[in-house]
């Protein structure tokens, strides 16, 4: 008698991923940007044991949002090159960071931020350029200024950073070409200012475009989810297997997945041949699939990022097979 776990037997919700898909997502985005032209964002799976895996093919530079990912990573050893994508001025953090024994480049892009990095002993910075994404940056014009700053402070200005989310919704490829073009001009322009070797930016949705940037910072590629998914070379590596726990007559059925273990900022999950009709904290209404009660269904989510955080582990599967659990263990603040 085989003693494998199967994804059947799992406690649901469960977080599964798809061990083959994943091996070639890794494989595509390494075809594409290898070794130091990919700095993975871990803040899409929040998993050392998955970052290691991306370690292992050749991307050692690794991008985090928060500093409980810096320190996580950090914590086991993938910690040759951590870049928090993100501003903070909260000295206790920042003091975390500096004290690690490995180097740490935050990004800043105001007076107050250089200055709270330089006071908490943080050693490098990227200087965090707005490139058309209303979320941190400075003005383009001001990046140089910035800099040096910076360097009066003591820091090293390792170049820029700059992230062109906002080109992410623009369907059609070549006039999302056209807006990452627009996007690295501005970044090229105060990387002129700012000087160093780095020009980082990117992520998944632009990672056959962005021919400007010297690192891609992409996280989503690894595992996918619907909002990408049929843009990006990638494929869906990634459900939430659920059990169905009632079954109405009139031609719906209910599982035990909802809010509370989907990330549904960019809508509903989908089900394959099934209609999500919508989910509540713990139950997705659907219909479209012939199920019984104590069936299992697989929902794809439609954003990866908040759907991790939401877990503890990631179940790896081979077909129906469990292979392996990585913890997601860089969640928190
Ligand atoms: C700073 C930064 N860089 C890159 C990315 C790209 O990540 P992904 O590849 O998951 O789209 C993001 C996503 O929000 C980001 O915030």
């Amino acid at each position: 008698m085989s003693d494998a776990v199967l994804v059947s037997d799992l406690p649901t919700p469960a977080l599964v991923v798809d061990r083959p898909g994943f091996l070639r997502n890794v494989e595509r985005m390494t075809a594409i940007r290898p070794g130091p032209q990919l700095r993975p964002h871990v803040k899409a799976f929040k998993s050392t044991e998955l970052a290691q895996q991306l370690a292992d093919a050749g991307h050692h530079a690794f991008c985090c949002a928060t500093v409980a990912e810096v320190l996580g990573m950090a914590r086991a050893g993938l910690d040759q090159d951590l870049l928090l994508a993100n501003e903070t001025v909260d000295h206790h953090r920042l003091r975390a960071m500096a004290d690690l024994d490995a180097p740490v480049t935050v990004a800043v892009d105001s007076d107050t931020t250089v200055d709270a990095a330089a006071d908490a002993g943080i050693s490098a910075v990227l200087i965090d350029v707005n490139v058309g994404l209303p979320r941190c940056g400075c003005a383009p014009d001001d990046a140089g200024r910035l800099a040096d700053r910076a360097r009066r402070a003591g820091l090293e200005v390792r170049g820029v950073m700059g992230y062109e989310g906002h080109v992410n919704l623009i369907d059609d490829r070549s006039e999302r070409r056209a807006a990452v073009e627009t996007s690295m001009e501005k970044l090229l322009a105060a990387h002129a200012e700012v000087g160093g070797d780095v020009v980082s930016g990117g992520g998944t949705m632009t990672a056959e475009l962005n021919e400007w940037v010297t690192e891609l910072q992409a996280g989503t590629y690894v595992l996918m989810d619907t909002t990408f998914d049929g843009h990006v070379p990638f494929e869906i590596a990634i459900g939430v297997v659920a059990t169905v726990i009632s079954v109405d007559p009139s031609g719906y059925a209910v599982a035990d997945a909802g809010l509370k273990s989907l990330g549904m900022d960019h809508g509903d999950p989908t089900l394959p041949d099934g209609s999500v009709w919508f989910c509540s904290d713990e139950h997705v209404t659907f219909s479209g699939v012939d199920v019984s009660v104590g069936d299992r269904v697989r929902l794809l989510p439609a954003h990866l990022d908040p759907t991790v955080a939401k877990h503890d582990h990631l179940w790896v599967a081979d077909g129906d097979e469990v292979v392996d659990q990585w913890a997601v263990d860089l969640r928190g603040w």
